[in-house]
């Protein structure tokens, strides 16, 4: 059996903390790859997957493709929008088709929560989530926690904010699940309509006070309002949202502290970040892009590339 726990990645719900340390410490090494000249190595030689997208991207699909690229696996695209799915197969017919072509793993992305839980149900192949609803988007828990430590040299007693639409945010659930494994400390802030009300049952701590926030936090990371995903108003406007919950530059040069400042894409600048703040020193959000590759060259390495046995989901 491989090294990790579970046979797939679905989220980081139930993944142990060794799991999660071995997966950023090796993506640190190929971290190294991507700085030599010739940025591959022959890991995952035979290997076939297939990225399977059904809602947009452009980070976390194109850095899942160089990823596999890097790693020297076969690799294909697959796009919902321009398939058979537009005459009226089904999700399980697509899929099982697919896989009939000796697939090893598949990357889902997909707007329905539980569908790459779903998707194992009927393939043999290795699942790995890209993002499902508002569920969980599990290898961007795992960048973002990687760049932390990058920074900081630990996630151990770090105090990480995480502002803005936590009730919509797969990556919201992923960092919170994540953090709180590796023993950081976490506040979630933005309006009351954005941040479910049982939450504090994780561990987490709740305010509406994004200066108090801010003051307290080693980090903050900066979601986007999800409109595509609300059905109805949340903020009454975009001007105050900013104002109460917006990170300005004005809010970040009042601080007497150097704050590290994290999102993971895409920004909606002006609104939730202001363009200065993003361009900032203290941003790391391309750090965050890059470890991306990383981090997926890791997850690929140890879901598809050591020798597996079936095992629990
Ligand atoms: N962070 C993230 O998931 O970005 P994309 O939607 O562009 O993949």
């Amino acid at each position: 059996m491989g090294s990790l726990k579970n046979r797939h990645l679905l989220g980081l719900e139930g993944i142990p903390r060794e799991d999660i340390q071995t997966l950023i410490d090796t993506a640190f090494t190929f971290r190294e790859v991507l700085d030599r000249p010739i940025k591959k190595v022959p890991t995952l030689q035979g290997k076939t997957i297939v990225n399977l997208f059904f809602e947009a991207s452009t980070r976390t699909r194109i850095s899942f493709e160089l990823a596999q690229k890097r790693l020297s696996a076969d690799t294909v695209n697959f796009s919902a929008s321009s398939s058979s799915l537009k005459k009226g197969e089904s999700f399980k017919d697509t899929a099982q088709n697919i896989e009939a072509m000796k697939i090893d793993g598949i990357v889902m992305r997909h707007p329905v929560p539980g569908a790459p839980l779903h998707l194992t149900k009927f393939v043999d192949a290795v699942v790995i989530n890209a993002g499902d609803g508002t569920h969980e988007h599990p290898t961007q828990g795992l960048l973002d926690m990687m760049s932390l430590v990058e920074t900081f040299d630990k996630l151990d007693g770090l105090k990480i904010a995480i502002l803005g639409d936590i009730s919509h945010s797969r990556v919201a659930m992923s960092n919170i699940i994540g953090l709180k494994t590796m023993g950081a400390e976490v506040t979630l802030c933005g309006p009351p309509t954005l941040i479910p009300v049982n939450i504090d049952e994780l561990g987490v701590n709740v305010s509406y006070n994004l200066d108090e926030v801010l003051k307290w936090a080693d980090a903050v990371n900066i979601l986007r309002i999800q409109r595509e995903r609300q059905g109805v108003h949340y903020i009454p406007s975009i001007r105050e949202y900013r104002s109460l919950y917006g990170i300005t530059r004005e809010r970040v040069e009042a601080l007497d502290k150097e704050l590290t400042i994290m999102h993971p894409g895409p920004m909606n600048r002006g609104v939730e970040i202001d363009s200065d703040v993003a361009d900032s020193d203290n941003a790391i959000i391309l750090d965050q892009v890059l470890n991306g590759v990383a981090i997926r060259m890791s997850v690929l390495f140890h879901l598809l590339g050591e020798k597996q046995e079936k095992g629990e989901a």
